[in-house]
């Protein structure tokens, strides 16, 4: 990089949890920011409104465009236009449960949406280097601990199109010289994880019974295990990924593991409550067919990236309550229980 050609990265799903936290990254290592945003009725610009500065303000380094990763034309013209050094493609249909619901268009975005990006990059004759937002999810019923050699075993219709974005991403490599890697990442979570997600849907539960503007929280499974790590660690290896001398694929994990009901205790612990007392089974929560286990060996990624993570499943518990009762104090409550599948 030098003072007149900043480094250009383009995010696909820069308005998400991680393409918040990727953003803040490189604008903060200098780079000019092109994300992709789907148009909608309402703003969904919320996780990076903080970022964002009017385009014709001298300087400015966030760009964004309008797209889909379901038009393939379109991501064509824009890798043709910005040209960037570094695609990450995060964007997906990426709750599991709902992918039961909806899983033709799970397999449509989630996983027809990187070949789509991988074409158009291919089209451009673009030299970008390629991160694929791969996941744990991958492994499914194969029983941890799970690194980059174990066998996948998806189970839900988003495990299986991760798939085939894994396999597709790899063939690119392979067939037709692509910088094009993997991040295999395992959950992670904070506060700007969407509230359907289980973490979130938990630690915001916990602000509101604690301000006693909730007095139930229904859940699915509690038994499940789940290795959960902080996400504005997680973008950090993403990018060292494309900074790597090949293209390669990486687990990325904390290596610990803990059940949902683990979570339940530490949360509401951390308010000085007993999550028995709240927390009520719906059977809406379950899936068709569980994730029994997920814990990752991150040992390449510590040899060969030297990423390590810092912030480890209790803690998090605790700056997610912690961030959800300050939230909770300057919106008041936002909660909507209207997503019943979720
Ligand atoms: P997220 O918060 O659900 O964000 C998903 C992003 O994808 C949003 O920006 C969303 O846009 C966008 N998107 C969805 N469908 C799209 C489409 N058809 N075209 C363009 N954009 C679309 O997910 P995340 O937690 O940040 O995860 C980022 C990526 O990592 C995802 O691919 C996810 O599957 C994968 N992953 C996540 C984890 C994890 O624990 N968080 C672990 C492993 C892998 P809107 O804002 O408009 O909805
Ligand atoms: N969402 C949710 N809601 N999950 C529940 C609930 C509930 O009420 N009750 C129990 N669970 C259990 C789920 O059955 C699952 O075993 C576990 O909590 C975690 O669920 P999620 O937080 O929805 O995450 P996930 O593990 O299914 O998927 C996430 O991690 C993957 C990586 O392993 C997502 O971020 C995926 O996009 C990601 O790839």
């Amino acid at each position: 990089m030098n003072n007149t050609q900043p480094m250009r990265a383009l995010i696909t799903g820069i308005t998400g949890q991680d393409g918040s936290y990727l953003t803040e990254l490189l604008l903060e290592k200098g780079y000019e920011v092109h994300g992709l945003v789907r148009r909608s009725s309402t703003f969904n610009t919320d996780r990076i409104d903080h970022l964002y500065v009017d385009p014709h303000t001298p300087g400015a380094r966030l760009k964004l465009h309008f797209a889909d990763l379901t038009d393939a034309s379109r991501l064509v013209t824009l890798i043709d236009t910005i040209q960037p050094h570094e695609v990450y493609n995060l964007a997906a249909q990426s709750h599991v449960r709902v992918s039961f619901d909806e899983p033709e268009y799970t397999g449509d975005t989630t996983g027809l949406g990187t070949i789509r990006l991988l074409e158009a990059i291919r089209a451009a004759g673009s030299d970008a280097r390629f991160y694929q937002a791969s996941s744990s999810e991958m492994f499914g019923a194969t029983p941890p601990p799970q690194n980059e050699e174990t066998p996948f075993y998806p189970r839900s219709p988003y495990g299986a199109a991760k798939v085939y974005s894994y396999w597709i991403t790899k063939n690119y490599r392979e067939a037709y010289g692509v910088f094009a890697s993997n991040g295999i990442l395992f959950n992670h979570e904070s506060p700007r994880r969407g509230d359907t997600f289980v973490t979130r849907k938990i630690t915001r539960a916990v602000a509101r019974i604690a301000a006693g503007q909730q007095s139930e929280l229904f859940m699915g499974n509690l038994d499940a295990v789940r290795d959960w790590g902080y996400a504005p660690e997680y973008v950090e290896a993403m990018w060292r990924m494309l900074q790597h001398d090949e293209p390669d694929d990486f687990v990325v994990a904390t290596g610990t593991s803990y059940t949902v009901r683990d979570f339940l205790e530490l949360s509401f612990g951390h308010v000085g409550l007993d999550y028995r007392d709240y927390v009520r089974f719906d059977e809406r929560y379950l899936r068709p067919t569980e994730v029994d286990a997920l814990i990752g060996d991150f040992g390449k990624a510590q040899d060969r990236l030297g990423w390590t993570p810092k912030v480890l499943t209790p803690r998090l518990a605790q700056i997610m309550v912690e961030a959800d009762q300050a939230a909770l104090e300057v919106e008041g409550s936002r909660y909507v229980d209207a997503v019943q599948t979720a």
